[in-house]
């Protein structure tokens, strides 16, 4: 990407948390995740870019907007302006945690990812087994070694006890072993509702209080995951989840032929040039949900980079109307 992009997209998340964060706590997830894509859609028209959503809301049948395959951006909407846009690869979750939302539950994100073409693993819609860690024990730990020996690791590298770690795991009955394994080592656990995404990020942030996330998550949340630990410098180690003949063919259909492959970030989110941006819906571990307050809308937002290699957390201001609106630190 020839443009710096960066603060294009933070206009596009903070809109769409915006938009649903006025749902919050409705109970209406659909109504939620409604808002969140039609004023994502409607922002990344005005982004200079001629853009392809890679992972999206479903297939074009399924989703009016923001379906894998559509083209958004400057280039469709002002067509034959003669002007020549970057060629991107988007990859958006209008909103992670519809529940999260629904519910005013902590972690609920506005996000997406975007690289130059080719850069982002076009996956199904299928669940992903995911080991995310920090820098620290990127090169100590694997999604094939017994959960012990990882987390012994782990403590390894951060110079702590097994008893010191805190584990996030998605709670599902999928993953009582999972949670019965960790438990027996003595590390600590927080078990989430939704949003492994947001767990993610934390472990790959020092000084968050999460050390790492285990477990098996929507494989969409896993590709914007790798898009942020490209980033941040932590590692997503991640499989697919393909248990039916239904899923394989959906596989083969998009290009992948080894079901059994373990993806790591570079292999999920192999751009040269990959831009994260989110903003807080809900309040969560490293940004504030959105906040209202009459005049204006104070959002909070986490934008990354890779080229240049920069973390950004953002707290913006947008001011409704009227010059005597008073702003606060
Ligand atoms: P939504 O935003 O679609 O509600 O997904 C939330 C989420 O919890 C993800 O963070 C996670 O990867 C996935 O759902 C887990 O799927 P499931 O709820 O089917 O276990």
């Amino acid at each position: 990407m020839q443009a710096d992009l960066s603060l294009e997209f933070l206009r596009v998340v903070e809109e769409a948390a915006i938009a649903c964060a006025q749902t919050m706590g409705q109970g209406d997830r659909h109504k939620s995740d409604d808002v969140a894509v039609a004023a994502m859609r409607r922002v990344m028209d005005t982004v200079p870019i001629d853009g392809t959503i890679v992972i999206g809301e479903g297939e074009r049948d399924e989703a009016p907007m923001l379906y894998i395959g559509e083209r958004v951006g400057l280039a469709h909407t002002r067509n034959g302006d003669g002007e020549r846009y970057d060629e991107v690869d988007i990859a958006v979750d209008p909103l992670e945690g519809t529940n999260l939302c629904a519910t005013g539950s902590p972690n609920a994100l506005a996000v997406l990812a975007a690289s130059e073409k080719g850069g982002l693993l076009h996956a199904p819609d299928l669940y992903m087994e995911k080991l995310v860690v920090g820098p620290s024990s990127r090169h100590a730990v694997s999604l094939d070694a017994p959960v012990a020996d990882n987390l012994k690791a782990i403590a390894r590298c951060l110079d702590r006890r097994v008893e010191d770690l805190v584990v996030i795991v998605l709670d599902r009955e999928r993953h009582a072993t999972l949670i019965s394994d960790i438990r027996a080592t003595g590390a600590r656990i927080r078990l989430i509702s939704d949003g492994d995404l947001s767990a993610g990020i934390a472990a790959a942030v020092v000084g968050s209080g999460v050390h790492a996330v285990m477990g098996i998550g929507g494989a969409p949340e896993g590709v914007l995951t790798a898009a942020a630990m490209r980033c941040l410098n932590g590692e997503i180690f991640a499989r697919l989840v393909v248990s039916k003949p239904e899923h394989e063919e959906r596989c083969r259909a998009m290009g992948i032929t080894d079901m059994k492959r373990i993806y790591t970030s570079r292999d999920l989110a192999s751009g040269e040039s990959i831009i994260f941006a989110a903003t807080g819906v809900t309040d969560g571990t490293l940004m504030r949900g959105v906040r209202f307050f009459g005049e204006g809308t104070r959002t909070s937002s986490i934008v990354m980079q890779t080229q240049p290699h920069r973390i950004q957390f953002i707290d913006s201001i947008h001011v409704r109307d009227g010059d005597d609106v008073k702003i606060r630190f």
